[in-house]
């Protein structure tokens, strides 16, 4: 039968797997025996036996809300999503195990797109839910080299020449060579060590949930390998020590067709007009464009790992990714950037204001507060609300700040907090019942925090944290055109349209609103608009025609210094 035919051909092609059961020939990404730890004590990785298997992991679909606040999506359906596989030609086929039903390639066409579900394909081995699309696909063509190696073979991977960026085992060999190591490995060893694990068994605040991920998978999901074009810019832009100094870092996961990588190539694009420092991209889906390459993009490092677990008990959204990205960058001083933002001319200052507020002392990342004040009144069914602000007419000790958008920025002192967050997460930890200043906040089940903007929000009020940036990441892309309406003539006065508002205000943080700081923009959504605004952007910055980036009771601000001394209550920094 045909399935006989497409294994017979497979002495020359493969049938690598498209829609996120990974390989079927081993779990999640597998760990193979050249990993296996010879130490004693933390383990990282026993390796190599008894790895479960992720079924149908994660597809490569982006949450279109990404970036927007939505309300916890409480009745979210548990049955997971069909999969879209969008491949170039190649052969696919659907089923599980030995049961197979072939969807041949469009004889002619580039692109092969099919949606692996019952609703679309034949129900071919009933009752079976791990039922997944593979493709075929040629060893050494471009395809292959495009494809994420975190979904190959151990041995296919290397043999392709993809090197390991990031894995459990290189934290904790390199723990000892400096602080930001210390610090990675501190960040990552309640995520990496089954010895950490085996001692939390004995406390019960590190009790773990019904939601939990375990050790064997989260060691999987802080694997990630150099995309083989990229080789050379990955080597380049880093040090010896195998630390970025300063770096972008966003993520990303769809077909090159899909408006998420379009909008994310107008990101890499905008790094490269007004930045001098290297974006990492990580990529959580099937492949990436051909198209990108490090000679359209010197500043360019692709860096792929696995898809998030899709079985529902332990199912994540699918931006969790993002902190799984900052806690795979090895970046000392670093910008996380969605990919409906763009970067624009002075942005780079953010980094060394980073450097200046996040340090051993306050060991939090900095993010911009958000555009509404979010409380319980939008979000009545959210769980954290009891805990931090049951009524926002009332004291609320335990809400430090206003709600931030999950924009960060952070320096190496930070990654301890997002590993402890994303342990707590995937762990499913419990935060107890406390007391603070009379008020009795009750306990929450930190598995059930939704999105990774509610967790980076619910951690740092938990921890005390204060500072947030001001708006640097401004909601619409047409805000730009007052900036881009700015002539030498106009001083420091902004005039021209609704870019030159605040942020709305509120009652508790911002009476007078937030000030827009015009170092990136956010809700970039349509990439066409935002390749016509990056062009506009670096013709008027080339002819010094572009103020100060600091918007506040419609004037510029060249720095957030004069914009303190002026307006001295302000809560947000510049
Ligand atoms: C359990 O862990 C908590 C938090 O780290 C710690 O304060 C406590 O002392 C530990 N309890 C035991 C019995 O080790
Ligand atoms: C925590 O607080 C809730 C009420 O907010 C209460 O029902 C529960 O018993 C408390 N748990 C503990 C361990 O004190």
């Amino acid at each position: 039968n045909l399935i006989l035919n497409a294994t017979g051909v497979a002495a020359i092609l493969w049938w690598s797997v498209a829609s996120f059961r990974l390989h079927n020939l081993h779990g999640p990404s597998g760990i193979n025996s050249e990993d296996v730890m010879e130490v004693e004590a933390p383990r990282v990785g026993k390796g190599g036996k008894g790895q479960p298997k992720v079924r149908g992991a994660k597809a490569p679909h982006q949450d279109p809300a990404e970036g927007s606040k939505v309300l916890p999506k409480d009745d979210a359906p548990s049955a997971p999503a069909p999969v879209a596989v969008t491949l170039p030609k190649g052969d696919i086929r659907w089923g599980n195990e030995e049961t197979w039903h072939l969807i041949p390639a469009k004889p002619g066409s580039d692109m092969n797109t099919v949606t692996c579900s019952i609703q679309h394909l034949p129900d071919n081995v009933p009752g079976d839910d791990g039922k997944h699309c593979q493709c075929l696909v040629t060893p050494g063509s471009d395809f292959h080299r495009a494809m994420n190696p975190m979904l190959m073979d151990e041995a296919d991977a290397n043999s392709l020449g993809a090197e390991l960026a990031a894995s459990c085992q290189l934290f904790f060999d390199a723990r000892k060579h400096g602080a930001a190591d210390a610090a990675q490995w501190l960040a990552t060893e309640g995520l990496c060590s089954e010895a950490w694990e085996e001692k939390a068994l004995l406390n019960r605040s590190f009790k773990a949930g019904s939601r939990q991920i375990n050790v064997e998978t989260r060691q999987q999901l802080l694997r990630a390998r150099v995309d083989v074009r990229f080789k050379t810019n990955w080597a380049r832009l880093r040090d010896t020590d195998g630390w970025y100094r300063k770096a972008w870092v966003s993520y990303v996961g769809g077909p090159p067709t899909s408006q998420f990588v379009k909008m994310a190539e107008e990101l890499i694009k905008s790094v490269h007009y007004f930045s001098e420092h290297p974006i990492l991209m990580f990529n959580f889906g099937l492949f990436t464009p051909k198209t990108w390459s490090e000679e359209r993009f010197p500043q360019l490092v692709i860096l792929h790992a696995a898809p998030l677990p899709n079985e529902p008990r332990i199912r994540r959204s699918f931006n969790f990714n993002k902190l799984r990205a900052i806690l795979m960058s090895r970046a000392l001083n670093a910008v996380e950037v969605d990919v409906d933002q763009f970067v624009a001319p002075g942005a780079d200052v953010l980094f060394s204001l980073t450097s200046k507020w996040v340090n051993k002392e306050y060991s939090f990342p900095l993010m911009p507060a958000h555009f509404l004040d979010w409380s319980i009144k939008d979000q009545p069914a959210a769980p954290w609300w009891p805990r931090y602000c049951p009524d926002p007419e009332k004291p609320c000790p335990m809400q430090t700040m206003r709600w931030c958008h999950a924009h960060p920025t952070w320096t190496h002192w930070a990654l301890p907090f997002f590993g402890r967050w994303v342990r707590r997460h995937f762990r499913d930890e419990r935060l107890p019942n406390v007391t603070v200043k009379g008020f009795h906040a009750p306990g929450l089940k930190v598995g059930d925090i939704n999105e990774d903007e509610d967790l980076l929000n619910v951690g740092l009020w938990e921890e005390r944290a204060t500072k947030q940036w001001c708006k640097m990441d401004v909601p619409a892309t047409v805000e730009f055109d007052s900036l881009l309406s700015w002539t030498p003539a106009h001083g420091h006065r902004c005039t021209n349209g609704i870019g030159c508002t605040n942020i709305g205000g509120d009652n508790r943080w911002y009476k007078k609103g937030v000030p827009k700081v015009y170092w990136t923009a956010h809700h970039a959504i349509d990439p066409e608009q935002t390749a016509t605004y990056l062009e506009r952007i670096r013709k008027h910055h080339k002819e010094g025609k572009w103020p100060a980036a600091i918007v506040y009771e419609e004037r510029f601000w060249k720095s957030g210094d004069e914009l303190k001394k002026e307006h001295p209550g302000l809560a947000c920094l510049t």
